[in-house]
């Protein structure tokens, strides 16, 4: 036989190296992906593409879990009365529902407000308000003179109260005034706003954008720009806005091709940033310390009682500590999305609260003192668009409403008022006095055998359900009955502003504990032996299965109708986000 020539070995040799590298890094990847399908959002996608849409009408919607007809009586007397009083409530404002044939924001918040199986009967029957008329304090006035204390927090942006911003918009308004809407060159508030943001986030240079999205898209532009590294990074559940790269799941038609969705808080991903020679940065939207690696809590796939949160503050102190290390190491830019809690959490937001450092921070929501925005503040050399020694090099990003004088002009305010000793005051004990209210509300709820209780990041709260049942999402129109307003997410997010006393929070509180016993006694809660988050999984899981058989077997006459929003509905084609 005659022998290889060395060459021959040489390349084999090589070929068998690389790929087993190649297979070692795919390995890693695996690993540091969370078992969910928030940790594999290609998957995800795929089976939001083919889950059946079914919904559950007439005696089903009150008895899929297979209640007694006792139950079910007091559940369908329940659900008229809740639909009477909204009614009764509020007839002009409720009216309004006919924009949402025109205004395509509002059908699709109402489709998912439920999970989609009970989406049509809840639309014909229980509608919330999709117009306000006013704001006071920690209260929303709608047409019908209803007032109802706010738990949306205007998506995160309320933080001092609607007040607050009023005074921020008229302020800044008036100050800017006399130049009015002219693009191009600043108003000359512009550089105090620039001061302040660099010394909150401790960084060099700042950016201004028109969304908290776009802020983050051009973060992350700009690492991919510097690095010449091509992926990006997000953690399993993270929100950072609606841009394809960041939301490579369901939500988005496009695939992401240069998005690692990792798991939060695991070493396997630390491993992957360690060695993988392709990540230009990380992104971290701080939130997730509330529930690592899940998606945000909505009502809207609140199908059973699968909600999880807890709050560890050490653990992902020392999570993002280990992030910051392997990102130094590996000159991987670390970026905090700091649009939803920048303020929220401490003066100088997440880097203040966890004590780490990153290398870009984008903020967003309340810093514009209740207009649009969105800022990046980063280093000097990750902030420049352009090489020196390469002039056709450049990293393009140009808006045409960047900084508008209008903006800066409310910003400026925002940053006056922020000094203020009033709002000082607000951040003195923040996360002692949250943790007392919240521990307050969970005391009350236990006393009374309530099966829900309440987890919280400072002023943003979710609630937990204790117990088993596909009905969970109907509180949410219990609290409104009761005058609580929530945004489009539901009991997922309660978001309450810092203007909130004792006395308003004893308020809500006394409304969440009605709420919760009409729910009950309503018979909602109601579960059959030995019924668990597993078997009410299974109920659903056949459901689906039925609902494929008869689809396959039926032929399709039209694709869906305009309530039911088609085919790919499911508890996968989940919104993916946070907010808005
Ligand atoms: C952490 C985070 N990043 C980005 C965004 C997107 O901001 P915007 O809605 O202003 O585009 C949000 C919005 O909720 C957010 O919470």
């Amino acid at each position: 036989m005659r022998e290889l020539p060395l060459a021959w070995w040489i390349a084999g040799v090589s070929a068998v190296l690389m790929l087993s590298r190649a297979l070692r890094a795919r390995l890693l990847l695996s690993r540091a992906k969370h078992r969910s399908l928030q940790g594999h959002p290609r998957l995800a996608k795929r089976l939001a593409g083919v889950l059946p849409f079914y919904e559950l009408d007439g005696d089903r919607f009150f008895s899929c879990d297979g209640a007694p007809e006792a139950v079910v009586a007091r559940r369908r007397s329940g659900f008229a009365r809740l639909g009477r009083h909204f009614e009764e409530r509020s007839p002009t404002t409720l009216s309004y529902h006919r924009l949402s044939s025109s205004v395509s924001d509002l059908r699709f918040t109402n489709a998912y407000r439920v999970p989609f199986q009970y989406r049509t009967y809840v639309a014909r029957h229980l509608r919330v308000d999709p117009v306000m008329q006013a704001s006071s304090g920690v209260r929303l006035q709608d047409l019908d003179n209803a007032w109802s204390y706010d738990l949306s927090g205007s998506y995160g942006v309320n933080l001092f109260g609607y007040d607050f911003y009023k005074a921020c918009i008229d302020a800044g308004i008036a100050r800017v005034r006399d130049l009015g809407p002219v693009l191009g060159p600043y108003h000359p508030v512009i550089e105090d706003n620039v001061r302040r943001l660099k010394e909150i986030s401790g960084l060099d240079e700042v950016s201004f954008h028109m969304s908290g999205t776009e802020a983050v898209m051009q973060a992350v532009r700009l690492a991919r720009y510097h690095t010449k590294r091509s992926h990006v990074v997000r953690f399993a559940g993270a929100y950072h806005g609606w841009w394809d790269d960041v939301q490579p799941g369901p939500g988005s038609p496009v695939t992401a091709n240069a998005t690692y969705t990792l798991k939060e808080m695991d070493d396997h991903t630390l491993r992957v940033l360690d060695t993988r020679r392709d990540i230009a940065c990380v992104l971290v939207n701080p939130i997730q310390s509330l529930h690592p690696n899940g998606s945000a809590p909505t009502d809207g796939v609140l199908v059973a009682s699968g909600r999880v949160a807890q709050f560890d503050r050490h653990a992902y102190t020392a999570w993002l500590r280990a992030l910051r290390e392997v990102c130094t190491r590996r000159s991987i830019v670390l970026i905090f999305d700091e649009i939803f809690v920048g303020f929220r959490i401490a003066r100088g937001g997440a880097q203040e609260y966890f004590g780490v450092r990153a290398d870009m921070v984008t903020y967003g929501k309340t810093v514009g003192g209740g207009l649009p925005v969105g800022v990046v503040c980063g280093r000097g050399d990750l902030m420049k668009r352009y090489r020196d020694d390469r002039p056709s090099d450049i990293c393009f990003a140009r808006g045409t409403f960047n900084s508008h004088p209008y903006v800066m002009g409310a910003m400026h305010e925002f940053f006056r008022r922020f000094d203020a000793p009033a709002i000082r005051a607000t951040y003195e004990r923040l996360d002692e006095v949250w943790e007392a209210r919240a521990r307050l509300l969970n005391q009350r709820l236990a006393h009374e055998q309530l099966p829900i209780c309440v987890e919280h990041l400072a002023s943003i709260w979710t609630v937990i359900y204790t117990t088993p049942s596909r009905y969970n999402w109907m509180f949410q129109y219990y609290l409104r009955a009761q005058g609580l307003a929530l945004s489009w997410i539901g009991t997922g997010r309660l978001i309450f502003s810092h203007n909130f006393t004792d006395g308003d929070l004893a308020a809500v509180f006394d409304r969440f504990i009605a709420a919760a016993r009409a729910m009950r006694d309503d018979g909602w809660w109601w579960e059959a032996p030995g019924t668990t988050d597993r078997t009410v999984a299974w109920q659903i899981v056949r459901e689906l299965a039925g609902a494929g058989v008869s689809r396959w077997r039926t032929p399709r006459v039209h694709a869906a109708s305009s309530e039911t929003m088609g085919s790919n509905s499911s508890p996968l084609s989940r919104y993916s986000g946070d907010f808005p």
